[in-house]
């Protein structure tokens, strides 16, 4: 494997902190951040690892350590730029944006530093498509909040190399994250293919009268949601067996919303301005308290289901006493 230390992260956005304070978790790497614009790097990645302190995963000494490892630049003719091994863009979600910045890179870095995005939706070969070397430029994933969601989709482009995705897959496990391979470049990679293929059911029951929001977002929490973070759908298929999946499917499956458009409830919500936490009502209607209640509910419950399962790279390590680097 390629000999990765240097990494450069552009956009130091809410993602581009995140992802520093995580490469910073091992000692191995120094963190490099650019921005067009000046900002508090430090200030900012405090602020999002509150919550880790506050929950015991994470002590002050740890966090200096690692604001320790990183830099922040807006000079794109740094040197830091120019010798970087493994770059990960997490500026605009602007297709534009981001091919310009690749050029600028690819003038700057060298020849064989790997590229990677971190759109959450664009596609790796469009977003490569004008570099000279594409085959050393991945799609890289990361699921919001990226200090804390272990999951990194590595996404090849119609012209990545199996050497480039698979150096970024082990570069990513060396500091905690699970990264996955989608081995085609499609619309919403591996995860969230999944996710709004739920979402477009969920939607589509409330739509149809046979049950209200609330309703169904208990019949997941309380069923197949519970075993989802220890069986996946296809070990779960296997366990009661592919002869019930297949007939539960000839059953079900003509019954399941197959629209290829946003539903018209959707629409309408988001036509009369109900935006959900933004606005106070979306598919349920929320009251400020409960917005933040449930935002800061979340951190707690990733924070803490994620410790217990050792998946907080550094976390353990600083509430045991600052031994090591905790689990890979
Ligand atoms: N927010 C999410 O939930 C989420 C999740 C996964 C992936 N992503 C992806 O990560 C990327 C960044 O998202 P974000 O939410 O951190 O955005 P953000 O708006 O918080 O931050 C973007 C940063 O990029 C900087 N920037 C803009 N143009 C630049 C340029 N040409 N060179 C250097 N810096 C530039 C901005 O100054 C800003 O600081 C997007 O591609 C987004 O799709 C976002």
């Amino acid at each position: 494997m390629k000999e990765i230390q240097r990494i450069l992260i552009c956009g130091a956005g809410m993602m581009g902190k995140n992802i520093a304070f995580v490469f910073a978790s091992n000692p191995k790497y120094s963190v490099l951040v650019y921005d067009v614009q000046e900002t508090d790097l430090a200030a900012g990645i405090r602020n999002n690892a509150g919550p880790m302190l506050e929950d015991q995963v994470l002590d002050e000494a740890e966090l200096e350590r690692r604001l320790a490892r990183i830099s922040f630049t807006t000079d794109l003719d740094s040197d830091g730029v120019r010798e970087a091994d493994l770059v990960i863009e997490a500026v605009f979600e602007n297709m534009e944006v981001k091919q310009n910045l690749f050029a600028l890179l690819e003038a700057r870095c060298r020849p064989d530093a790997i590229l990677c995005s971190n759109s959450s939706v664009m596609s790796p070969s469009e977003i490569s498509a004008k570099m000279a070397r594409r085959e050393r430029f991945v799609g890289t994933h990361f699921w919001n909040p990226g200090h804390l969601i272990p999951l990194v989709e590595v996404v090849k482009s119609d012209a990545s190399s199996d050497e480039v995705a698979r150096t970024v897959m082990e570069v990513l496990a060396s500091v905690g994250k699970r990264p996955v391979l989608c081995k085609k470049d499609v619309p919403g990679f591996i995860a969230n293919r999944m996710q709004h293929a739920l979402w477009r059911e969920a939607i589509s029951i409330v739509e149809h009268g046979i049950a209200d929001a609330e309703t169904v977002d208990e019949a997941v929490r309380y069923s197949f949601g519970l075993r989802l973070p220890k069986v996946g759908p296809l070990e779960n298929a296997d366990m009661v067996g592919t002869d019930l999946t297949y007939s539960i499917h000839s059953y079900i499956l003509k019954d399941l919303e197959d629209s290829h458009e946003p539903s018209p409830l959707l629409k309408r919500l988001r036509d009369e301005g109900k935006l959900g936490f933004k606005s106070g009502e979306g598919f349920r209607t929320w009251s400020k308290e409960e917005t933040s209640e449930e935002t800061s509910e979340l951190n707690d419950y990733l924070i803490r289901m994620l410790d217990d399962q050792g998946a907080l790279r550094g976390a353990r390590a600083a509430r045991w006493g600052g031994k090591g680097g905790g689990s890979a």
